[in-house]
């Protein structure tokens, strides 16, 4: 079999390739230079052989073996790889580049853009400056702009891998050779795998006008948005080395703390914590402090997140902010010792719930024994039990039960669950605005549209019949409110 990319990328010796062209001065395992990429007096461009990567922090390019020839050499991705083979004697057929592959060279690519459109864009600089995200985060995190479709796809089919990013569904083909950029005129944010793989983007409108204030990269292959965390690739090594990661709502949160020096932060995309998001975060750490906003939303956030944290096998903390108040508001507001103040401060979950609190007894004790179901340890559970006993004067067999969780609210009538599952299996163009229906189930018809079924609940996804599809039109139909349906008729 021929070759493909990541072979290719795996016998290629990065300071073989960029000594090509660079002097490179050893420093410890790495090497270092002045950037080729911009003016640079100090060395601020640096290598690494055992990650096979060059960035600089400079300027904030870097990349593999195959992306440095091509920036120097002004090659597309793949013409470079193909010129790099044939240097050094590799085997590598483009046509035996896996589609996949191709797909996520296009990603990397399309970040590139969006970095090198943001530092011609001053709205956009004006937007993170006001927003207190500094240059050193711009550049850690490749945060970029995007200025225009049109240039986006010449640039892609410039690459030979338009057809490919397509793929993601981030661009839009709208026929005779027009496309719309799902981020257009956004700062956009790469969202990362813990490795550093770019799978996809999170766009911010720069003001009000009316368009959604965050835009998302669809579900697809490469964008699984439940199992991702927006900054981990940036800050787990900051994690592993304080011994804790915190954990906030939202990807401007991140940024701000990591502006400010906190460098250990990550969120979900907009979404309730999932499972799978818990368990990468295990992976890199012991410890999480929850960080979420200081509102109600907040606060259910933090109640859902637990249990998950927990049964990942993780040690929480939970970090509570004044009301109105998400991390960045607040670093805005009192500054960041105020917030490594109220960090250093935070008690672990239990014995916070043990010792005591602003909640009363009778609370601590109903969350005791639920989050304490979730500790996959035995014995830990009986010592945190025996110890709330002495404090508590409340059973042993009491604490170790947890609580009957209510079934009432989590059931949904029937006629939801046939829509639900209706609009999540057939995708039909309906607007849920038209519908008459409770607030919430609203908002569950907007994420089933959009295909996310974590977001669903369990009695929704278990849900089938034969007659779905029947039984789904029928319930669309008595659920149109009467001014639509007026509408129509008339
Ligand atoms: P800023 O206003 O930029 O500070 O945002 P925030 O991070 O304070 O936003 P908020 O607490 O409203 O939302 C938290 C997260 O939810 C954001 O970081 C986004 O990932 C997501 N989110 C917010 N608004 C939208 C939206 O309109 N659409 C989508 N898809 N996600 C959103
Ligand atoms: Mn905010």
């Amino acid at each position: 079999m021929s070759s493909d990319l990541e072979e290719l990328r795996r016998e290629l010796d990065i300071v073989d390739v960029v000594s090509r062209f660079v002097p490179l001065e050893r420093v410890g395992s790495n090497y270092r230079a002045n950037c080729p990429f911009h003016p640079d007096r100090t060395p601020s461009f640096f290598v690494s052989p055992s990650k096979g990567i060059f960035k600089c922090f400079g300027c904030g390019v870097g990349g593999d073996a195959i992306k440095f020839y091509a920036l120097y050499e002004n090659l597309s991705y793949l013409e470079a790889a193909r010129e790099l083979a044939r240097l050094y004697g590799k085997r590598f057929n483009l046509a035996g580049v896996k589609e996949e592959e191709k797909v996520r060279v296009a990603l990397e690519r399309v970040s590139d853009f969006y970095r090198e459109s943001l530092l011609k864009n001053e709205e956009a600089l004006e937007y993170l400056k006001a927003r207190g995200v500094d240059g050193h985060t711009v550049k850690r995190f490749s945060v970029g702009y995007a200025p225009d479709s049109r240039k986006l796809a010449e640039f892609l089919k410039r690459e030979g891998l338009l057809e490919e990013y397509l793929k993601t569904r981030n661009l839009v083909s709208l026929g005779s050779g027009n496309y719309r950029d799902l981020f257009l005129k956004r700062v956009v944010l790469p969202v990362r795998t813990p490795s550093g793989r770019t799978a996809g983007f999170s766009g911010r409108r720069l003001r009000e006008d009316g368009s959604p204030k965050y835009v998302n990269s669809p579900e697809s292959p490469y964008f699984k948005k439940s199992s991702l965390l927006f900054g981990l690739s940036e800050t787990k090594d900051y994690a592993k080395e304080e011994g804790y990661a915190l954990l906030v709502e939202g990807v401007f949160d991140v940024l701000k703390l990591f502006s400010a020096g906190v460098r250990n932060a990550a969120a979900p995309l907009g979404t309730a914590l999932t499972e799978q998001q818990a368990r990468v975060l295990a992976a890199y750490v012991k410890k999480v402090y929850l960080l979420f906003d200081g509102d109600e939303a907040g606060r259910k956030a933090v109640r859902r997140a637990v249990p998950l944290l927990l049964s990942a096998g993780l040690e929480v903390f939970v970090v509570r902010l004044p009301e109105g108040h998400d991390p960045d508001s607040f670093v805005t507001e009192y500054g960041v010792k105020a917030l490594k103040g109220l960090i250093s401060s935070a008690e672990e979950l239990f014995s916070s719930l043990i010792n005591g609190g602003r909640d009363s007894l009778e609370e601590r004790i109903k969350l005791f024994r639920e989050y304490l179901s979730y500790l996959p340890d035995d014995a830990k559970r009986i010592a945190l039990a025996a110890e709330f006993q002495q404090k508590a004067k409340v059973p042993l067999e009491t604490l170790l039960t947890p609580p009957k969780r209510r079934q009432a609210s989590s059931s949904l009538p029937f006629k939801y669950k046939v829509l639900l599952k209706g609009l999540l299996s057939f995708r039909p163009k309906v607007r849920p605005e038209e519908l008459e229906l409770p607030k919430e189930v609203r908002e569950l018809c907007y994420k089933a549209l959009d295909g996310e079924e974590h977001e669903l609940p369990e009695e929704v996804l278990e849900f089938n019949s034969p007659n779905l599809e029947r039984m789904f039109y029928k319930v669309l139909e008595q659920l149109k409110k009467r001014e639509f349906v007026r509408e129509v008729e008339q």
